[in-house]
């Protein structure tokens, strides 16, 4: 059974009169333990497309489905548990909270969600320790470099374990080393812990370290293929 399938979607937005067709009749399966590459054009749709598989937009036609639940039909407060649950997202700009420090970072939606310290302890501990940062988990984000703070994201989208991790260019702001660490810790994520991956990314070495590609120009899939390691 696929982990996601994506049935005859479309997405448009309305700006003014004008109608913009972003996302056209998109057909993918992905199955539980891959680690899908998306790649494209600016402008192309991919992270139009992430957000739909994620459940933080809705598709204009057609439908996603997560361990074959049509999104759709749940209710708000369904699909915000799903979001929580399920799936992690880490974006290019870590969106870290600048004032609180690592921990605080990593910990924030288990506080949101109204956990209380003592039962998420051993959680944050097991996350500081995928991102190897035990040691700075008192640092604030200023006062880490760009790859660490990719890290802290990295990790905060782990805390709820979720079997599905969105990644929209998440190395795309650090030098080409450092990135290449991130995605052999996304490697291990998804081989050590079985994690699903989906990513959108312009590199092509990163790329790479996907299962599957799926080419995605002018709000269409050009292409889906097998990624030989
Ligand atoms: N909320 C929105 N309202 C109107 N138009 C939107 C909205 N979101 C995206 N678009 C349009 O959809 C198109 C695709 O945007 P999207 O962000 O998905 O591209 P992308 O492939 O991720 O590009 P990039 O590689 O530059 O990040 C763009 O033309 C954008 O203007
Ligand atoms: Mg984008």
């Amino acid at each position: 059974m696929s982990i996601i399938e994506v049935t005859n979607v479309n997405r448009s937005f309305q700006n003014g009169k004008e109608t913009a067709h972003v996302l056209k009749d998109i057909n993918i399966s992905i199955e539980k333990g891959e680690f899908v590459s998306i790649m494209g054009p600016s402008g192309g749709g991919k992270s139009t497309l992430l957000y739909l598989l994620g459940g933080l937009d809705k598709p204009s036609t057609g439908s996603v489905k997560i361990n074959n639940v049509d999104l759709s039909t749940l209710k708000d407060n369904e699909l915000c548990k799903l979001r929580n649950e399920e799936v992690g997202f880490v974006f290019q700009f870590y969106n870290l909270v600048p004032n609180l420090n690592v921990e605080d970072n990593i910990s924030l939606p288990l506080m949101i969600a109204g956990k209380s310290r003592s039962e998420y302890k051993d959680k944050l501990d097991e996350c500081l320790k995928i991102i190897g940062m035990e040691d700075k988990r008192k640092l604030t984000p200023r006062e880490l470099s760009g790859g660490q703070q990719q890290r802290v994201a990295i990790a905060r989208a782990l805390v709820f374990e979720p079997n599905i991790i969105f990644l929209d260019e998440p190395i795309g702001n650090l030098d080409s080393k450092t990135g290449l660490r991130i995605m052999e810790l996304f490697r291990d994520i998804n081989q050590k812990y079985g994690k699903t991956i989906v990513q959108v990314t312009h590199s092509a070495e990163a790329a790479t370290f996907g299962t599957k590609l799926v080419k995605l120009v002018d709000g269409q899939i050009q292409s889906i293929s097998d990624i030989h390691q």
